[in-house]
């Protein structure tokens, strides 16, 4: 077998990205004890930072280990209960997921949905909270298979006027773009780290308003082999998977640290290291930094006669969306983009599967020297291709964002 030594690829998809350096030396950190102080005393410190990346105040703030479907499933299937109604406004293909996860639990699921490329008015939102009445609104925020950004800030108000619990999948949107647990009135977010937080997949913050976890502690149920004779479990029905079951997770977070799984140190460390990152460059530069990113790829593909999709007024900062040109073979592209230029580049799915290429910029890969390499081999493969553009515009309309001197 030869080393572990794969080319160096600037990861320019949707996610995952390159992690920050110092996320990957964090990653590789001597491991301790799972109930060592040290260690226990770093998960004290994660809650804590977790709670400045959601902008809360809540409690209830730890990590699922797992990729960021893990968090989505944890909250779902911790809250509901079989028959329970649940509202899923679905723009992409993770509203999608949601609701995948949500019928598995045995909800009664119902979806709206806006075509691929838009996202909802909150009076749409409201209009079917009234005619479901549903327990629980789940809802992406960021859908990178869209590249779209549902407004959020409408929805905490709305689900309290109808005693809705109101849960948001924030996965590829959180750190890139503003998210506020507390001030928009959510009771339940899940997050991942492979986007503009910068790190690898494998670890699912997550946040839950106090309403969310009183409501889940009624269905508290100890496993058999850790029950001591204090532990008296709750009328409400058994949460229906182990490894998900919130309140089991709470007791290992929280100070009797009731063991539930072995926690996944190394990814502990490495969600640690994202979340400080984050605060010590500062969230409102962090996003800044990708709306510059984002801004400066959007002109410079626009530069090289790409149609960017969707509702530009919605797009996230961190990805955008572009029509293949029907003159050039849009997986022959990615390939040398990727083969002999080192740069990947995003396919895409469902209805969009063949249509467009998505062109990430975020966590460490949200820099200039990222977004010039990739618009200027792009330029080229382009070319090579048949496709016809003004040469070396779209690096300069780039820089022109950078400068502050583009036209609106
Ligand atoms: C919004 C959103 N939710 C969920 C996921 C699923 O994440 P994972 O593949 O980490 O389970 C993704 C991944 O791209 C995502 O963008």
């Amino acid at each position: 077998m030869k080393i572990l030594s794969p080319p160096p690829r600037l990861l320019m998809g949707p996610g995952p990205i390159n992690c920050y350096p110092r996320v990957l030396t964090a990653m590789s950190t001597q491991l301790v004890g799972q109930y060592d102080p040290v260690m226990t005393g770093y998960m004290n410190e994660v809650m804590d930072l977790y709670r400045k990346v959601f902008n809360t105040t809540n409690k209830q703030t730890l990590l699922i280990d797992g990729t960021s479907r893990a968090g989505i499933e944890a909250v779902l299937v911790s809250c509901i209960e079989p028959g329970d109604k649940v509202l899923v406004p679905i723009f992409g293909r993770f509203g999608h997921l949601l609701a995948e996860i949500a019928e598995r639990a045995d909800a009664d699921v119902h979806t709206i949905e806006v075509p691929w490329g838009e996202v909802f008015e909150p009076e749409q939102i409201e209009q079917a909270i009234k005619q479901v009445k549903p327990k629980v609104l789940a809802v992406v925020q960021g859908d990178t298979s869209t590249t779209m950004l549902q407004p959020l800030e409408a929805l905490g108000e709305i689900c309290q006027k109808h005693d809705v619990i109101f849960y948001s999948d924030a996965t590829a949107s959180i750190g890139g773009n503003p998210f506020e647990t507390d001030a928009w009135g959510l009771d339940a977010v899940s997050v991942g780290l492979q986007k503009c937080l910068g790190g690898p997949s494998g670890s699912a913050p997550i946040t839950l308003s106090d309403r969310y976890v009183d409501m889940v502690r009624k269905r508290h149920h100890v496993e058999a082999g850790i029950r001591d004779a204090h532990h008296t479990d709750a009328k409400g029905s058994r949460i229906r998977s182990n490894y998900f079951d919130l309140p089991m997770i709470m007791d290992y977070w929280g100070e009797e640290r009731l063991n539930h799984h072995t926690e996944a140190a190394s990814m502990l460390f490495c969600a640690r290291e994202c979340a400080i990152n984050l605060l010590d460059e500062g969230q409102d530069a962090v996003i800044k930094r990708h709306q510059l990113a984002g801004d400066a790829m959007l002109a410079g593909v626009k530069a090289l006669n790409l149609k960017p999709f969707g509702d530009l007024s919605h797009k996230m900062t961190n990805v955008v969306g572009v029509y293949i040109p029907d003159n050039v073979d849009g997986e022959a592209i990615r390939s040398e983009m990727l083969l002999t230029f080192n740069i990947e580049i995003g396919t895409s799915f469902g209805p969009l599967k063949g249509k467009i290429w998505r062109i990430g910029t975020m966590g460490y890969n949200a820099r200039i020297d990222a977004v010039l390499n990739t618009l200027q081999s792009l330029e080229s493969v382009l070319r090579r291709a048949g496709h016809k553009m003004p040469l070396g515009e779209a690096v300069d309309a780039a820089l022109a964002v950078y400068a502050g001197t583009a036209h609106a």
